[in-house]
């Protein structure tokens, strides 16, 4: 039987999406369906969780706790690191630390961050804090000018600082005294782990929440490009990439019922540990954004503007009311 070129480019093209599927069903079950979890404690002793009183923090925190991990709980509210801290105590036999910090405040909080986990053989580091921001055109938002700086701060310098602000640290010590904290100890122990939640908000730039959405593909490159520069001296450093799970973050939402709790999302995402430089933690969560990548650029924002629009045009009537 003859083909046309047409015929040709038609079956290689069906051949292509075919393998590329087969391929992310392979990986997808790598992944999600045949759960393992890395021994944490060959990273180090303590895990150090940031944002950690609630949601995504929250579960992970008792998840490390659950593998023998003790916690450094960090977060902005005295009372509920307390709460938690006792919690994890009396459920897992563990240890736990707490700091009191506020990340949208200045540098200097890392300088009380270094001084607080000086001598602790750090083994992983979840840099899980982060803020959304309310649906709004750029410069239309009702309060830009502490977003920006907010925003950044918790969402951009709390993970970048957790690694190069503590690497100046230990310079300027390591006459001193050696002291062991964060990256510059994984380094010269030659093991460590680095989770670093990003969100499926930087698959595709989205409009109206931009500023969320560009801070998320920077965590997202920068966990990405660190994990090359660093494996050869033994440290893990992953992206996560969550869809909607279930939290303070989201509750606002109709489709909440729908949304993975945190406790489920992070078992499932903490399987993935060690198996993936990226990753959506959720078998969900991978299929919608392997859908969203797929979707032409127009045929994307049309559908994601359109939904958010209307998202917006929702909040702006409830609050005129
Ligand atoms: N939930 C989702 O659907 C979703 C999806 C994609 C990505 N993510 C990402 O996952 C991470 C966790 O989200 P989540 O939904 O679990 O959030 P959440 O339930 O709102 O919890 C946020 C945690 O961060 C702490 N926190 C907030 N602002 C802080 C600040 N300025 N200084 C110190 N701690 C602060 C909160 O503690 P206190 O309020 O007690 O101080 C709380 O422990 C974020 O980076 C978020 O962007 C979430």
């Amino acid at each position: 039987m003859d083909c046309s070129v047409f015929q040709y480019i038609g079956i290689f093209t069906s051949l292509y999406f075919i393998v590329k599927i087969v391929l992310k069903i392979i990986e997808g079950s790598r992944l999600y369906i045949f759960s393992t979890y890395p021994d944490f404690s060959k990273f180090g002793k303590w895990s150090v969780v940031t944002g950690s009183t609630d949601g995504i923090g929250k579960a992970t925190a008792f998840q490390l706790a659950s593998y023998g991990q003790n916690i450094v709980l960090i977060s902005r509210n005295e009372e509920k690191l307390r709460n938690v801290a006792n919690e994890i105590e009396s459920k897992h036999n563990v240890q736990t630390k707490c700091l009191t910090i506020d990340f949208s405040d200045d540098e200097e909080i890392y300088d009380k961050i270094a001084d607080f986990l000086q001598g602790l053989d750090i083994g992983t580091l979840v840099n899980n804090v982060g803020i959304s921001q309310e649906i709004s055109c750029f410069h239309e938002h009702p309060n830009l000018t502490n977003l920006i700086r907010n925003i950044i701060r918790i969402n951009i310098m709390s993970v970048v600082k957790a690694v190069a602000g503590f690497d100046f640290k230990l310079q300027c010590r390591e006459v001193i005294c050696m002291t062991q904290v964060v990256l510059p100890g994984m380094v010269r122990r030659k093991r460590g782990l680095i989770l670093n939640v990003a969100s499926m908000a930087a698959v595709r730039p989205i409009q109206i929440m931009t500023m969320y959405s560009a801070t998320k593909t920077f965590i997202n490159f920068f966990s990405q490009g660190l994990s090359y520069e660093y494996e050869s001296k033994g440290i893990t450093i992953q992206s996560c990439m969550p869809g909607t799970v279930r939290s303070n973050m989201t509750e606002k939402f109709s489709e909440v019922q729908k949304m993975p709790t945190a406790e489920q999302y992070c078992k499932s995402w903490l399987a993935t540990v060690g198996k993936a430089r990226w990753t959506h933690g959720y078998w969900k969560h991978a299929i919608e954004a392997f859908i969203m990548r797929q979707l032409p650029s127009n045929l994307f924002h049309k559908m994601v503007g359109s939904s958010l629009k209307s998202a917006l045009k929702a909040a702006n009537e409830k609050k005129n009311k």
